[in-house]
């Protein structure tokens, strides 16, 4: 075991909320096949001018305060995230300059929604190394910014959010028991945002072509995941020494019911220790699994010394899966 413990945790939700009804009325699509197909029934949507950076900053400065901890205390700030504020500089940065704090090395992950996952391994080895004490790992994403509105097989799928977990050295009871990240940029094509990058810098015709906008091949991707998922997931618990019946909650990323379910009756976990929050925000991408994490925490589901399992899987491909002692 890696000693690590999640001191605190908080989230930046917007308030607005976008039901499957509302989205009926601008594209082709129902509720019914909405909530048959994914399990999401409503997202929130950050209002004009709302950055990533503003939701991540919320959650960080909650996180703060959850864990008694004034932000500028932190040694590390690593922010998971595919919907940058700008190309450059980071997220991250961003964050700094709105949370009101400076000095500590603070950076992006690209890892789609396996970001958080890949955050928390980081801040884990940061601070197993003694290099940092405190790091705040955020996942947030405003998602709502690179979806085609038009195009009925994505834009049902996400929402904007942000949270945040303050990670410090363990006494000794709390750790990362085991995890593993991994990668296949064979796939990357699969999904992704084609332009605004060097690959195809901005245009008027990138523009007309909405080629700034997330372009999925959702089938391949819903059968990848349910497979690394699976398989991370599975691994991790082999190497932690935990079994299916040891699980307090799994806590995956959250992009549809569908592959959640899949991914864990693969690992043979049962189905009323799974958590979900995907029916009220959507797929937030790296957001998801943070959120998740403290909305279980506020309602008492995650205590001192529970066994956590987390498991995603995003553009890439990337996956990670962790387990966690609370
Ligand atoms: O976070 C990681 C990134 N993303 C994901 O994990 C998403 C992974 N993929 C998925 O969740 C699913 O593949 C989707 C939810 C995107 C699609 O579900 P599906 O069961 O794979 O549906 P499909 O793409 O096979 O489409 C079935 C039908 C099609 O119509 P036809 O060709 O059978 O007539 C689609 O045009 O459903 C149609 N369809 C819709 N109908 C109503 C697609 N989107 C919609 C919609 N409303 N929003």
């Amino acid at each position: 075991m890696r000693g690590i413990k999640i001191v605190g945790t908080g989230v930046g939700l917007p308030s607005q909320i976008v039901t499957n009804f509302d989205l009926a009325r601008r594209v082709d699509t129902s509720d019914e096949w909405i909530t048959d197909r994914t399990g999401i029934r409503e997202r929130r949507i950050a209002e004009p001018g709302v950055a990533t950076s503003d939701l991540c900053a919320e959650a960080v400065r909650a996180a703060c305060a959850d864990a008694s901890l004034a932000p500028d205390s932190l040694d590390g700030l690593i922010v998971a995230t595919s919907t940058t504020d700008t190309l450059f500089p980071s997220t991250a940065c961003w964050v700094q300059r709105k949370v009101g704090i400076k000095g500590m090395p603070a950076f992006d992950v690209s890892a789609g929604c396996s970001g958080f996952l890949y955050g928390l391994e980081l801040a884990t080895a940061l601070i197993t190394s003694g290099t940092m004490r405190r790091v705040a790992v955020v996942g947030g994403e405003v998602m709502s910014r690179v979806v085609n509105w038009d195009d009925r097989g994505t834009c049902v799928l996400f929402g904007d959010g942000a949270g945040a977990a303050i990670v410090t050295a363990s006494d000794g009871s709390s750790g990362l028991l085991a995890s593993n990240c991994g990668a296949d940029g064979s796939l990357a094509p699969i999904l992704y945002q084609p332009a605004g990058g060097s690959q195809m810098p901005a245009t008027h015709e990138t523009v007309d072509a909405h080629a700034h906008t997330v372009h999925m091949e959702g089938n391949t991707v819903f059968k990848h995941a349910v497979v690394a998922m699976s398989t991370a997931a599975v691994q991790a618990m082999r190497d932690a020494e935990v079994g299916p019946e040891d699980v307090t909650l799994m806590v995956p990323h959250q992009a549809n019911m569908r592959i959640m379910e899949a991914a864990r009756e693969r690992c043979g976990i049962e189905r009323d220790k799974m958590y979900s929050v995907l029916h009220k925000y959507g797929n937030m991408s790296a957001a998801t699994i943070p959120v998740a994490l403290h909305e279980a925490r506020t309602e008492g589901r995650i205590k001192d010394g529970d066994i956590i399992v987390s498991t995603a899987f995003g553009t890439g491909f990337t996956w990670a899966a962790s387990v966690l002692r609370w």
